[in-house]
């Protein structure tokens, strides 16, 4: 048996937040990891030296038995961590790093892989609302990169356009075009506006804050599918249990935050588990969804 088959999987968790995720903890062992390294309030000028420590030990043939996962609640502070974290490597000197703080790249990927079940996504009408926050922004993101005609919804206009231009950009260098345009969602008239000739919807607003009343919902003819990402009451989408996987309702094919879950956890686990095949790999939110749907 060659010699980097016998060194032990040792897991990095860089996490922002005081006490690193006990979620993350937990998926990290149960996706087969033999060691795992939890660091709470790492900051981005923590990264080098932990990043070394990772590099500097095991020679490179046997660092794809070390990885790293950057969590914590703040998805900002996550991306810059990751961007430090991949500067800090030195060529060979690498190991493979995944991205899922506040669990946005695995929930996202979760919500476009469930619609593609049940929709085609290349050419869809889709309307992500709260699609400012680092759920929505992704979800927009993977739905774009498929083919998707996307309005990104926001209480504010501006908030709205920005967004988008930042994704049509990141998507533009795939060879995507203008495809996230965003719109203003402010009450139920804008709302119903946003959702004209609309198939698909993914709620990903703040936890506890409905976003699609069921009164708008009855209005909107063309919906074939909706998805909701907020699992605290009152739900993102009105008269929709948060359990519900695929559910049938007045025609529409529906999922609560919990229906996604099973999805979600799926492909964190699978993440986690691919990491330590090799030493180069980056699992961002197109990573994350690329293997989802290998899966
Ligand atoms: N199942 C899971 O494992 C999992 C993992 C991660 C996240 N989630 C859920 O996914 C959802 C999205 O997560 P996130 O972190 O992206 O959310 P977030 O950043 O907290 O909020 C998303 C957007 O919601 C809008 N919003 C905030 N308060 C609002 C209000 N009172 N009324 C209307 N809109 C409001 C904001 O957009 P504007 O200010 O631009 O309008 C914000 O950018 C959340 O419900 C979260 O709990 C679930």
């Amino acid at each position: 048996m060659p010699e980097q088959l016998d060194k032990p999987k040792i897991l990095i968790q860089l996490d922002s937040d005081p006490h690193p995720s006990v979620f993350d903890r937990v998926v990290a062992i149960d996706s087969g990891v033999d060691q795992l390294f939890s660091y709470g309030n790492v900051s981005v000028d923590d990264i080098e030296g932990l990043v070394h420590g990772a590099i500097f030990t095991r020679g490179p043939k046997d660092l794809a038995h070390t990885a790293i996962f950057v969590g914590g609640s703040d998805v900002t502070t996550g991306e810059a961590i990751l961007k430090k974290v991949r500067k800090t490597f030195l060529g060979p000197l690498s190991c493979s790093v995944m991205l899922d703080a506040n669990g946005a790249n695995t929930t996202a990927a979760a919500a476009v892989l469930r619609a593609g079940r049940h929709i085609q996504l290349d050419g869809v009408k889709a309307l992500v609302l709260g699609g400012t926050g680092p759920v929505g922004q992704r979800a927009a993101r993977l739905l774009a990169r498929e083919g998707a005609s996307v309005r990104l919804a926001s209480r504010s206009q501006q908030r709205a356009a920005e967004a988008a231009k930042r994704i049509n950009e990141a998507v533009g260098k795939e060879g995507g075009g203008d495809a996230v345009t965003g719109i203003e969602v402010s009450d139920e008239t804008t709302l119903l506006d946003a959702a004209a000739e609309i198939e698909l919807i993914i709620a990903a607003g703040a936890a506890g804050v409905v976003l699609l009343p069921e009164s708008a919902r009855k209005q909107m003819e063309s919906l074939k599918v909706a998805i909701d990402l907020n699992a605290v009451p009152p739900l993102g989408i009105e008269g929709v249990d948060v359990m519900a996987k695929a559910l049938e309702v007045d025609g529409v094919t529906m999922y609560g935050a919990v229906g996604v879950g099973g999805t979600k956890m799926k492909i964190h686990k699978a993440a986690i588990a691919k990491l330590f095949e090799s030493n180069d790999q980056v699992f961002d939110a197109e990573a994350v969804y690329d293997l989802g749907k290998r899966l």
